[in-house]
């Protein structure tokens, strides 16, 4: 962070060291343009169980902005901050904020859905320029779906029905889902069931606890009990790491498979240790991936953080360049919001986790990998569904 942060200000000060001495030779309405920043709101979690990820999405989206020499359509960038603390209550505070008194040219958040969900009713009531770059609530491009708001990670179902077809396909029998209960929870374990039972399977029972609560004890005492052939769940963050550890000790691990959307295992490899080996996901993104753009923004990633680059600095870089096209195409003028928005809606974004483009209903069409655990990388093994659409149920822009 510390080395991101020196460089994104250095950049910045050389940008403007420049141009106090080309303004003289543009017109004067582009030289007024180039002055002002634009104004970015990162409405993330810094604090609680989803810290991480807020972290990382951070780091990659200016990483994205430091590749265009610090620049976002040929203007500096201003952020404004927030730690949303994955707290739905403070939520609709959170974003007014940034949203009315920083005035921001986009607000970009968040991981957790429930969070997420008054940021899209914050963006659709001031016609604020939204970019969610994790949380998959369905709604945000479904029935809430609008001009002004887009995503660059993943809808909830999308790799939740990645995981169900491919159990399905496997022939497995039955199986019980296990979940915090929220929006993530119930959309992810809801589109497992869906592609799950489509093609034979049976959903035996589906679990709950509060998100975000780690007490798993009396929920793997019933799956023991229960002996379904499969556990599908949605765990994501601290409380993954906590869960494959507690799985692995009930003794679970050997006798029933434990699958889920690529989030159970995703950054946290590291912290899982030998609880996570072997675990098969399905996720928009793999380690191992073997594409040039890939392999360029892992080592730029670890050069500028130390750390090893997860699904959430991929969306959280992608978020940087889908506003870079938008901002590119209008030459930095936010003002020209129609164009701005059909540029984003064109885009073919060259990503880690290989080329997507954004549905009519803005949420990526993407491919979905199934990944296994191998010593600290999801391995990409296949892919479970190519170009995947999220249904769009609802969303009367489609
Ligand atoms: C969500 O709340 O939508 C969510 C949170 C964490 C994840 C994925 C989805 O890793």
């Amino acid at each position: 962070m510390t080395k991101i942060r020196r460089r994104t200000l250095l950049a910045g000060a050389a940008a403007t060291a420049g141009l106090a001495t080309a303004g003289s030779f543009v017109p004067a309405r582009f030289a007024i343009g180039q002055q002002a920043k634009v104004k970015i709101g990162l409405m993330l979690p810094y604090t609680g169980t989803y810290a991480q990820l807020g972290q990382a999405i951070t780091d990659a989206f200016k990483l994205a902005i430091m590749d265009r020499g610090g620049k976002l359509g040929g203007r500096e960038v201003e952020f404004s901050v927030v730690d949303d603390e994955s707290e739905p209550s403070k939520a609709p505070e959170n974003a007014n904020k940034l949203v009315t008194r920083d005035k921001v040219d986009f607000l970009v958040g968040t991981v957790h859905s429930g969070v997420a969900m008054a940021m899209v009713k914050v963006a659709r009531d001031n016609d604020a320029m939204l970019v969610i770059p994790n949380a998959g609530a369905d709604a945000a491009t479904g029935p809430l779906c609008a001009p002004n708001i887009f995503r660059s990670s993943f809808s909830n179902w999308q790799p939740a029905y990645a995981m169900g077809k491919v159990m399905a396909d496997r022939k497995v029998k039955t199986a019980v889902t296990l979940s915090w209960k929220y929006a993530a929870g119930e959309e992810s374990t809801n589109g497992f069931k869906e592609s799950f039972e489509k093609g034979g399977g049976k959903v035996v029972k589906q679990l709950w606890l509060p998100f975000p609560n780690v007490e798993f004890q009396p929920l793997l005492t019933e799956i023991a009990s229960l002996k379904p052939d499969c556990v599908y769940v949605f765990f994501a963050g601290g409380g993954a790491v906590k869960f494959t550890k507690d799985y692995a000790a009930a003794g679970l691990k050997q006798s029933i498979p434990l699958v889920g959307a690529g989030f159970l295992t995703d950054g946290t490899l590291e912290a899982q240790g030998e609880s996570a080996q072997g675990l098969e996901t399905t996720l928009h993104y793999g380690d191992g991936l073997d594409l040039p753009k890939n392999n360029a923004f892992r080592a730029a990633y670890k050069k500028a953080t130390n750390k090893e680059a997860d699904v959430y600095a991929v969306q959280g870089y992608d978020a940087g360049q889908l506003i870079a096209i938008g901002l590119d195409a209008v030459k930095g003028d936010t003002s020209a919001r129609k164009e701005l928005i059909a540029a984003m809606e064109k885009a073919e974004i060259d990503s880690p986790r290989g080329k997507w483009t954004m549905s009519k209903a803005h949420n990526p069409v993407q491919d979905f990998y199934l990944r296994k655990v191998e010593g600290n990388q999801n391995k990409v093994v296949g892919v479970a569904v190519k170009a995947l659409a999220d249904p769009a149920r609802g969303c009367k822009m489609a």
